[in-house]
């Protein structure tokens, strides 16, 4: 999709859908700001928009060059934040496909949001919702007549295109590398088997200018990674596991930022099998936090954000093959520590671990890793958020402040589960240092907690087993994948990269 922003009177706005977002409380007084577009038929019929968020009408305009008009509700105006913006954008794109528009143009609302919204911001969510409502995949539609989406979208601005370009622009980087972590979460498993993925990934790097260094298992035999290999016993496949690195030279940090993203490419449980029905069907998506991490590297890149950032994918899937890793097996992991599986179903926090202790030798500042890794952190949350943990100590609060306060700005929330200390002893096993499950009870906190033993540094970790993937759409967020964490992570490192005052 082109995006670019114009400051030409509304009425000239040459496109075949133009949509206006106007206030609940406010709908007369917005009207008449847009009286230059507005007939009297027009106007008359606008007498029905109530302005409630995501609710809108089409109407054709006589006086205006746009071909239809769509007024979208954006609910009370005191109340509108930047998620509302993307909402109701998102919602004009209904409007876009039910007409089949090929250009759009979208009215950055001026008054009523200033003081609160600046124009970047504003002009940003805005296309954000736009783009991220408009995406869909088609990979595997042989039908032809299906609705591409609009090629052109033009940001109208009254006064402040320079703000506005910048939020467009941003928000434009971002909807495309939320676009690559949907695809790769979309793609059949067959497509993205860890070579596979690799690959993609290595792609990625060149076009976008980061490094990628991708091991094979002869490598990650090499460096002993048991945890990622005994996952990958049951498997056909050889695992791979992925460096990828964004240095740029005017980086604020020495030591880097570290990026974890879980690779399960499909997760069938291994032995301890899932069922299939309302489980396993849904499990390629269990490299989401992989993917997100990709759309964070091609974000950073695109961006030349001035943060060293290095991200980590250990790949693999788990499956119950001849020689796959049993129950009562005991794997002696990356670290050194012993671990009893109890559950081959466990797979994730076992190539997070190698991964996390792998990531001591980057002596980093802060990791975060992503993860689609309990059925728990659904049953808590829902796809609602993600939850968040961090180890406990210095600057913990701090962390988990600066990440909540991200997950608001972007949209893509997250909320906190304690790490109380009172949760280890469910991991303890009479055979070796640990054991891979905690039982039913707090299951995510114990899977967070299992993964605390690998790390030696600040941390943040992220189970985005709810939203990384919906049955269901969600406004600006369709079923299947969702790119979830890749606005989040952005939104969080550009804030650490300038931490602003608070
Ligand atoms: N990939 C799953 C977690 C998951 C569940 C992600 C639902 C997305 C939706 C993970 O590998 C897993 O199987 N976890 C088990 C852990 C248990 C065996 C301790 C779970 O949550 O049941
Ligand atoms: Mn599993
Ligand atoms: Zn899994």
């Amino acid at each position: 999709m082109k995006i670019s922003v114009t400051t030409i009177p509304l009425r000239e706005l040459d496109v075949d859908l133009l949509i206006v977002l106007v206030p609940e409380d406010g709908v007369e007084a917005a009207l008449a700001t847009f009286r230059e577009v507005l007939d009297p038929v027009v106007a008359r019929s606008a007498a029905d928009v109530s302005g409630a968020l995501e609710s809108g009408v089409l109407l054709y305009p006589e006086q205006a060059r746009a071909r239809r008009l769509a007024l979208v509700g954006m609910g009370p105006a005191a109340a509108v934040t930047a998620e509302h913006l993307r909402r109701a954008s998102a919602a004009g794109v209904d409007f876009a496909e039910k007409v089949k528009a090929e250009t759009v143009g979208l009215a950055v609302p001026e008054a009523d949001l200033a003081g609160r919204l600046d124009a970047e911001v504003a002009s940003q969510a805005l296309v954000e919702g736009f783009m991220l409502a408009a995406y869909r995949f088609r990979r595997y539609k042989t039908e032809e007549n299906a609705w591409a989406g609009p090629q052109r979208l033009v940001v109208h601005s009254a006064g402040e295109d320079k703000a506005c370009r910048r939020g467009a622009e941003r928000a434009r980087i971002l909807a495309e590398s939320v676009y690559t972590a949907r695809d790769l979460v979309n793609l059949s498993p067959h497509e993205k088997t860890p070579t596979l993925l690799a690959r993609a990934i290595e792609r990625s790097a060149k076009k976008y200018g980061y490094e990628a260094d991708v091991w094979d298992k002869a490598l990650i035999e090499q460096e002993g990674m048991g945890g990622l290999l005994a996952v990958n016993r049951g498997s056909t496949e050889p695992p791979t596991f992925t460096v990828m690195t964004w240095r740029p030279e005017q980086a604020v940090n020495d030591r880097p930022v570290v990026l974890v993203g879980k690779g399960v490419v499909f997760d069938t449980g291994g032995l301890s099998l899932k069922p299939t029905e309302g489980s396993m069907e849904f499990m390629k998506s269990d490299m989401a936090g992989a993917a997100a991490v990709v759309g964070v590297m091609e974000a950073l890149a695109r961006l030349e954000l001035p943060l060293y950032v290095v991200g980590l994918i250990p790949a693999t899937d788990n499956r119950p093959g001849e020689n796959a890793y049993v129950p009562g097996e005991v794997v002696r992991m990356h670290s050194g520590k012993t671990v009893e599986v109890l559950n081959t179903d466990a797979e994730g926090r076992m190539i997070l671990a190698d991964a996390l202790s792998y990531a001591r030798t980057y002596r980093p500042e802060l990791v975060i890793d992503l993860a689609t890794l309990t059925g728990a952190a659904v049953v808590a949350l829902g796809d609602v958020c993600a939850a968040v943990m961090t180890n406990e100590g210095e600057g913990a609060s701090e962390r988990l402040a600066r990440m909540q306060a991200a997950g608001e700005r972007s949209g893509e929330r997250v909320h906190p589960l304690p790490m109380f200390e009172d949760y280890d002893r469910l991991l303890e096993s009479p055979v070796a240092d640990l054991k891979n499950i905690g039982g039913r009870a707090a299951g995510s906190i114990t899977a967070a907690k299992f993964l605390e033993h690998f790390v030696a540094y600040p941390w943040i970790h992220l189970d985005i087993a709810g939203p990384s993937f919906l049955k269901e759409a969600k406004p600006y967020r369709p079923r299947g994948g969702t790119g979830f964490g890749v606005r989040l992570l952005v939104e969080f490192l550009r804030d650490y990269a300038r931490p602003r005052k608070r």
